[in-house]
């Protein structure tokens, strides 16, 4: 029986020990990494010692990637051949192609991609990846780091051939221009002809910054997945499903959904107050590690007013969510995390909001590429233990002695 309920820690009396655990791990350090952290008392993040400020100022996505997958920037040589491997990546292999056919148009797109990684998965099988031997009937002829490398070059091929193919019936041509970079490509992709180059950078922005995040929910599901030594894929697809709930990734579509219900800003105020006193979450707004921002936000936000500013813009939106961000400030002290003003910036670039969590996705592989190469560099199973609240030894009932229910 519980003894004291703190708000993380639930405090248990058991054969005369006390047993204490952290609900939702919070704060539970569960295991050492090298790839990113959150800077020192809750503020700034780093990806490898480089401030996610110099990165997004100075870098594209794929010097991003690269630093996460190989631990260090490249330099022009390899960024070149980075991008010439990710650009060889992107047409989609005919059997992925007539799978995207079959499924239902209006399947998620989160849906879409797991399902795509499925399929990769069997037509670009794993090689065991070093010091690990995968059983025979598993062993494939794929570098760990190029089933990465193809996934995030093919996720963006891969859901915007569905999204063409079920709403018009065309099946785009998704190899895109030689130059392309993961951001030109998908904006080339979505709205054909030359991509809009502040939609570019934009969408460059937040591939960098969703791109890593520590041992958040979806990365521990891909160690998690790694640590019973299954392959890469097995381990995305955790990764994946993880992202889609609304606490996590799906928190971006969710804030969309929300910020559009508001006709303006003084409507946004009332409702975030009416929504607040039903006890309803907010979506993109509190976060489990920053306390006081997210240093994302920042840099998010400044570009969803300079899309705002452009004739292509919506400053009524930027004004509601600014409106939602003051009122979640004034009466709960919470602050937007990089998901809230994602939503507006990736609106005011065209894109469709089911769109918003797998382009986490396309990002996010890079970290979870990270996550699963450093899992396995010192393997150890990961299987945490449980408190078990459940009835005492209880003599076994035969099934014909089973009191029936009422149903
Ligand atoms: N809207 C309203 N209240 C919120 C809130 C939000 N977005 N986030 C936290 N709170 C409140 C909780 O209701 C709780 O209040 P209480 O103590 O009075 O019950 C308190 O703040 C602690 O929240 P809790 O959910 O227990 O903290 P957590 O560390 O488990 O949660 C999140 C972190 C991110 C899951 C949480 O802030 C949340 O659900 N945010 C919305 C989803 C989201 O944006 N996710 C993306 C994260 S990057």
């Amino acid at each position: 029986t519980p003894l004291i309920r703190f708000q993380f820690s639930t405090f248990f009396k058991m054969s005369n020990v006390d047993i204490k655990y952290n609900t939702g791990l919070a704060g539970v350090i569960a295991g050492v990494t090298r790839i990113a952290t959150v800077g020192k008392g809750g503020m700034g993040l780093m990806y490898r010692g480089f401030s996610i400020e110099d990165l997004c100022a100075n870098c594209i996505f794929e010097e991003v990637a690269y630093l996460l997958l190989k631990g260090h920037l490249p330099n022009e040589a390899e960024l070149s051949t980075y991008r010439r491997k990710l650009a060889g990546f992107r047409d989609l292999l005919p059997q992925v192609r007539s799978v995207l056919e079959s499924l239902p148009g209006d399947s998620h797109p989160m849906d879409i991609l797991r399902a795509g990684c499925s399929v990769q998965a069997t037509l670009r099988r794993e090689k065991s990846p070093p010091g690990i031997k995968f059983a025979p009937e598993f062993e494939g002829e794929w570098e760990q780091e190029d089933v990465f490398t193809s996934l995030i070059a093919s996720f963006g091929s891969m859901m915007l051939y569905h999204h063409h193919f079920h709403r018009s019936g065309e099946r785009i041509n998704t190899q895109g221009a030689p130059d392309d970079t993961t951001a030109s490509h998908f904006i080339r992709l979505l709205h054909g002809g030359e991509p809009n180059p502040e939609f570019v950078r934009v969408f460059d922005e937040l591939l960098i910054l969703y791109a890593e995040h520590g041992f958040a929910a979806s990365t521990f599901s891909c160690r998690v997945t790694a640590s019973t030594l299954s392959d890469s894929y097995s381990a995305i697809c955790s990764g994946i499903g993880t992202l889609r709930g609304p606490l996590h990734g799906g928190a971006n579509e969710a804030a969309m959904h929300l910020i559009e219900q508001f006709s303006s800003p003084e409507d946004a105020v009332s409702g975030i107050h009416r929504l607040l006193q039903s006890k309803a979450k907010i979506m993109g707004f509190g976060h489990r590690v920053y306390k006081t921002k997210d240093p994302r936000n920042i840099i998010v936000k400044a570009s969803s007013r300079k899309l705002s500013r452009l004739s292509t813009g919506n400053p009524k939106l930027f004004a509601i969510s600014e409106a939602i961000e003051k009122t979640m400030w004034d009466t709960k002290s919470l602050f937007p995390n990089l998901d809230f003003y994602a939503a507006s910036a990736y609106h005011q670039c065209g894109i469709p909001t089911s769109l918003f969590t797998p382009i986490f996705v396309i990002a996010r592989t890079a970290g979870w590429g990270a996550n699963i190469i450093e899992q396995r560099t010192k393997n150890k199973l990961i299987r945490p233990a449980a408190f078990y609240d459940g009835p005492s030894l209880t003599t076994f009932i035969p099934l014909e002695n089973r009191v029936r229910s009422a149903l």
